[in-house]
């Protein structure tokens, strides 16, 4: 089974148990010629991300903290796509510096970006701060240094932009008040980013996607890491009773959101087998 993208790829669907191979041709291939970046991109969510956007003929750029699993993975995409289709940056959303020569290096590269995926992210109360730092912080730093790449206002050709937030965005999480802020923070930002991108011309449409539970490791380290709401484990425990998403149904909502150009302002809420668009009240005086 040849993987080289020259004219046919193969996606691996891993969505129930039997993985079922599915061909897809070159020009069927909805993101030739685009240059992507994932923050987060090592591992769960964002490593899903990276593949579905390398299946639709992107290249990828992938910002991880986690060094060792980011370059196993590269070396693994190298195999599957080539070498010129992937970079890897070791680099963390809580420094500017880092961010700004990932993407820096990446335009030199690739020659651009075109879809910044805003994704890495930790769920953990007792260090809330941090939390903060990343989940919500991360994601502004990660948004305004790529508008200098990305906004037509400043050479770029615009794109995409989708930020991983969550059901906790939308819905509170008693169990992870933090977490429920940060997310909430990353749906708020997004959709006033939207609004503005609209109103200033960068031609950029925002995103986010707000999964319920999704089997990672966030999701199976998350009963330890909920600080002084350890007690609340069982209330956490419940949504996962109603299913666990894969990611790779994660990744397939991000598909949507970054090739469906009708799409800005949106949240796209992933349940386990069924999705839907928030629909948002507007407050008027
Ligand atoms: N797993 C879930 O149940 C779930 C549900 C909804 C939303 N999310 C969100 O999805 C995103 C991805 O989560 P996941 O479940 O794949 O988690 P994960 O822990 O499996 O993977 C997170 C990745 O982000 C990287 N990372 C962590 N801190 C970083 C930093 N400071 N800079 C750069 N990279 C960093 C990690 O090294 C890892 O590769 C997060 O924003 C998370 O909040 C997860």
């Amino acid at each position: 089974m040849s993987l080289q993208p020259c004219t046919i790829m193969q996606k691996c669907i891993s969505y129930s148990a039997p993985r079922v191979a599915v061909r897809f041709k070159e020009s069927e291939m909805a993101l030739n010629g685009k240059i992507a970046v994932v923050t987060g991109a090592a591992l769960g969510i964002g490593k899903a991300m990276t593949e579905i956007l390398l299946q639709q003929g992107a290249k990828v750029a992938l910002l991880d903290l986690n060094e060792t699993a980011g370059e196993s993975l590269k070396e693994a995409l190298d195999k599957l796509y080539g070498q010129q289709r992937t970079l890897f940056f070791h680099c963390s959303v809580e420094s500017e510096e880092q961010i700004k020569a990932a993407f820096q290096k990446t335009v030199e590269a690739f020659g651009g970006i075109d879809i910044l995926c805003n994704n890495a992210g930790i769920l953990n109360e007792a260090e809330w701060e941090k939390t903060i730092s990343i989940n919500l912080v991360g994601v502004i730093r990660g948004t305004y240094l790529a508008l200098e790449h990305m906004s037509k206002l400043s050479g770029g050709r615009g794109g995409v932009i989708v930020n991983t937030a969550s059901m906790a965005g939308l819905n509170p999480l008693p169990s992870c008040p933090v977490y429920t802020a940060t997310k909430h923070g990353v749906v708020g930002f997004t959709r006033a980013m939207a609004a503005a991108s609209t109103a200033s011309g960068y031609g950029i449409r925002f995103n986010t996607l707000c999964p319920f539970l999704v089997q990672t490791d966030l999701f199976s380290c998350m009963w330890d890491r909920l600080g002084q709401f350890s007690h609340m484990a069982g209330e956490a425990k419940k949504h996962a009773d109603k299913g666990v998403l894969n990611v790779s149904e994660v990744a397939d909502g991000l598909l949507e959101l970054v090739t469906d150009e009708t799409k800005n302002g949106e949240a796209l809420i992933l349940y386990s087998n069924k999705k839907k668009y928030m629909t948002f009240s507007v407050l008027t005086q």
